[in-house]
């Protein structure tokens, strides 16, 4: 009915604005959710509805001032409306709205100002600091896609470096590794919009104290005496190796008296074919015993 009134009879006519406008218009904007709010119209008839209709910077520059139904709110029995989606752009953003009972309609009721979504309020994020083994886990209330947050933090000892770390709003928990056991360590965040250049004030610091002792005596005792243990089975069997190569490559073959030849020669034969170095050693100490006893 309203559709039919407001495209014929109201367009053609101009209207018959017995209806009051909606007064005071206002946006209410807290972490880039927009709500444009006004007050009742009061009528003690039937329930009156309400239109909403918007103008960007774009539209009003380009578009000879053409106004776009609101998303959500065309029409609405509510007195608010969320233009959190019809705003897409950080430019000036005008609102009107307008009441509608039966066969009747208002007039427009503009916004004052413009409304820019940089004005947003920003909240500090609400935070939980807990730890997790030997990290610290910051989980971060995610407000929506634009924000990104800034984490800082740091040891809590006097004169500690701060550490700053980027965070998106979809990788929360943020897990941050610290690993010094028995330390307290400080957290504090700070959201940031990107599409509109501002941040929120920090967060209130959560303070939180890694598990563990810092490394105990008796640890430390059982780690090296666990380093000892090792270190000998790696040089036992590094021995044990060399003696199985030296058995694969010169194995003491005993010949029949019939086959010998020369004491000197006969190792030679055998060892050959394995490997040269073997034979070059077995050589060399058989050539020096004999020069040693032709000597004595
Ligand atoms: C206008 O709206 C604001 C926000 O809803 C409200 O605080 C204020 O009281 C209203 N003013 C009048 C005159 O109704
Ligand atoms: C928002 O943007 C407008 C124009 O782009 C600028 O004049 C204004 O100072 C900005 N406001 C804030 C709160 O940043």
């Amino acid at each position: 009915m309203w559709i039919f009134c407001s495209l014929i009879s109201c367009f053609l006519t101009g209207g018959v604005a017995v209806l009051p406008a909606p007064q005071n218009l206002t946006v209410l904007s807290i972490n880039m959710k927009h709500l444009l709010m006004w007050n009742p119209v009061a009528q003690p008839r039937e329930p009156v509805l309400y239109s909403v209709e918007y103008q960007g910077e774009y539209e009003s520059l380009y578009m000879s001032h053409i106004w776009i139904p609101s998303s959500r709110c065309s029409p609405t029995n509510s007195l608010e409306c969320d233009v959190t989606d019809d705003i897409t752009a950080t430019v000036p953003y005008n609102f009107r709205v307008r009441a509608l009972l039966g066969s009747q309609t208002s007039a427009w009721s503009t916004l004052e100002r413009p409304f820019n979504r940089n004005s947003t309020v920003l909240m500090a994020p609400r935070m939980e600091v807990t730890e997790h083994g030997l990290h610290l886990v910051v989980k971060l209330e995610d407000p929506g896609p634009q924000f990104e947050f800034l984490v800082v933090y740091w040891r809590r000892e006097p004169g500690a470096t701060e550490h700053v770390k980027v965070v998106k709003s979809r990788d929360t928990p943020v897990h941050i590794e610290t690993m010094e056991p028995g330390a307290m360590y400080c957290v504090k965040a700070q959201a940031w919009v990107k599409a509109i250049g501002r941040h929120s004030t920090f967060s209130q610091t959560q303070c939180v104290e890694m598990q563990g002792e810092p490394l105990p005596l008796a640890l430390a005792l059982f780690a090296f005496v666990a380093f000892l243990l090792v270190l000998m089975v790696v040089l036992l069997s590094v021995w044990k190796m060399g003696q199985l190569l030296q058995y694969s490559c010169c194995p003491t073959v005993v010949l029949p008296d019939t086959l010998k030849i020369t004491g000197s020669s006969q190792k030679l034969i055998t060892c050959r074919e394995e490997a040269d170095a073997c034979a070059v050693a077995v050589l060399s100490s058989e050539h020096l015993f004999g020069v040693w006893i032709s000597q004595t």
